[in-house]
């Protein structure tokens, strides 16, 4: 076993790279990783980890003992292959109604040029217009400055003008799932240093800079989960999730077939495709029964059949999403880019299904931008986890966790940190 080494002093004096550690809980799997970043190229992945998620449901944390053992579990694997000990990590958030609103505020220049003190002014009015209705912030993200009525400004320092405004992206989420999962993390003894999104974080990961920048949806399709970001002028602009997921295909092709959802899990990601094919009616799968003690025979059943109930629910599935997009405003000839990532955009031909029904290009995003990913977290399950380390190489911006006058910028351990402010956002 590798030593447990503090992170910070498992670093060379005079070493440029700094260790960052993440972690996402999702429905089906919790997941870590340890990466250096600050050096030359990408950031490098040293360790790893990963667990089987059981106390989590709809990516919302059910029972606690079982998410910390899980994240324990993950976190010592990762800390394990990189030889150091983690005390803090940087943590997606996928659960309790993940949403967005939009804050405005604007301030008076009086014709002169905008300074620093005006911007600072500027952020500080913004946040005091964020009104998040008894729900808890995870983002405040500025996203475009307007000057004198001028929208979509992108950097107004030093130019002149009357008045400047800025509306904000504000993104919030349920307290008590907040709650709940702020008291697993503690109890595995990890602070959280940040909480960021998890369809931002698996946007970092999968999306072009220039699908950001002309117009893009992502969408991860977890297992209990399916959450959205809708990206503009290289930014996110909406975020929705909807509470159904890859999971749901299982459960539906275990009830249609009278089978285990263990077999069911098989048939779906070996057999399973969101297109039927010619050869689909003619090739026959074997569906094993609920009792393995001999007494039923398998049957044999078009493979057809399985397609057919995976596609019941992908259609109610894509009903939602499609009904979220809209709700977002990605309408129109700029939203004309999907793409879809998480583990169920595994499923063989979904992006051809999703296309048709969307109406869209749509491709499937696999995590980029790190080095040493294992082979295992290469697939589209790990874009949020990927995501969450290139998260960290950049500042959000994001105003509502920014330290204020007076506060201590360092994470805390257990349930302060991050959960303290966001709980005293209510
Ligand atoms: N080849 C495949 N075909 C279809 N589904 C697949 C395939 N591979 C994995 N999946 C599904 O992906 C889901 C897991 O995805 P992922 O790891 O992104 O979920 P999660 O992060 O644990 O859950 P959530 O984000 O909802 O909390 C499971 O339901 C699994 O069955
Ligand atoms: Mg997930």
């Amino acid at each position: 076993m590798a030593p447990r080494i503090p992170l910070a002093s498992a670093l060379g004096r005079g070493q440029t790279e700094r260790p960052v550690a993440v972690l996402d809980v999702g429905t089906s799997k919790v997941a870590a990783l340890i990466a250096l970043i600050g050096g030359e190229g990408e950031p490098r992945v040293i360790g790893s980890g990963q667990k089987p998620s059981s106390g989590v449901k709809r990516a919302t944390v059910i029972d606690f003992d079982k998410t910390e053992m899980a994240i324990r579990g993950a976190m010592d694997q990762a800390e394990r292959a990189a030889g150091v000990q983690v005390d803090g990590v940087i943590a997606s958030f996928a659960a309790g109604g993940l949403s967005s609103t939009m804050a405005s505020a604007e301030i008076d220049i009086a014709g002169n040029s905008i300074t620093p003190t005006d911007m600072v002014t500027l952020r500080q009015a913004g946040r005091a217009a964020i009104d998040p209705r008894g729900r808890s912030v995870i983002h405040a993200l500025p996203a475009l400055y307007a000057m004198d009525g001028l929208m979509g400004v992108e950097s107004p320092l030093g130019l002149h003008a009357d008045r400047l405004g800025v509306d904000i992206h504000v993104i919030c989420a349920d307290k008590p799932a907040l709650l709940n999962f702020g008291r697993a993390v503690g109890q595995a003894h990890l602070g959280v240093s940040a909480l960021v999104a998890t369809p931002l974080a698996a946007g970092l990961a999968v999306l072009e800079p220039e699908e950001r920048d002309i117009g893009v949806a992502l969408i991860d399709i977890g297992a209990g989960s399916t959450s959205i970001a809708v990206y503009r002028f290289g930014i996110p602009v909406g975020v929705a999730s909807v509470p159904m997921g890859s999971a749901d295909l299982t459960d539906d092709i275990a009830a249609a077939f009278a089978t285990r959802r263990s077999h069911a899990e098989r048939l779906k990601t070996l057999e399973g495709a969101a297109m039927a094919t010619a050869r689909d009616q003619t090739d026959a799968i074997t569906i094993p029964p609920m009792v393995d003690d001999g007494s039923i025979e398998p049957i044999r059943v078009p493979r057809a059949q399985l397609v057919a109930v995976i596609r019941t629910r992908l259609d109610m599935l894509f009903g939602e999403i499609a009904q979220a997009l809209s709700g977002l405003g990605f309408v129109g000839p700029q939203a004309r880019r999907v793409v879809l990532t998480g583990g169920g955009a595994d499923l063989r031909s979904i992006s051809d299904y999703a296309a048709a029904v969307l109406r869209c290009n749509v491709r499937v995003g696999r995590p980029r931008g790190l080095a040493g990913l294992p082979a295992a977290q290469e697939g589209p399950a790990f874009a949020a986890l990927a995501g969450l380390v290139l998260w960290s190489l950049g500042d959000s911006g994001d105003i509502w966790h920014q330290p204020q006058p007076g506060e201590r910028a360092t994470p805390k351990r257990g349930l302060t940190g991050v959960f303290e402010k966001l709980w005293g956002s209510l």
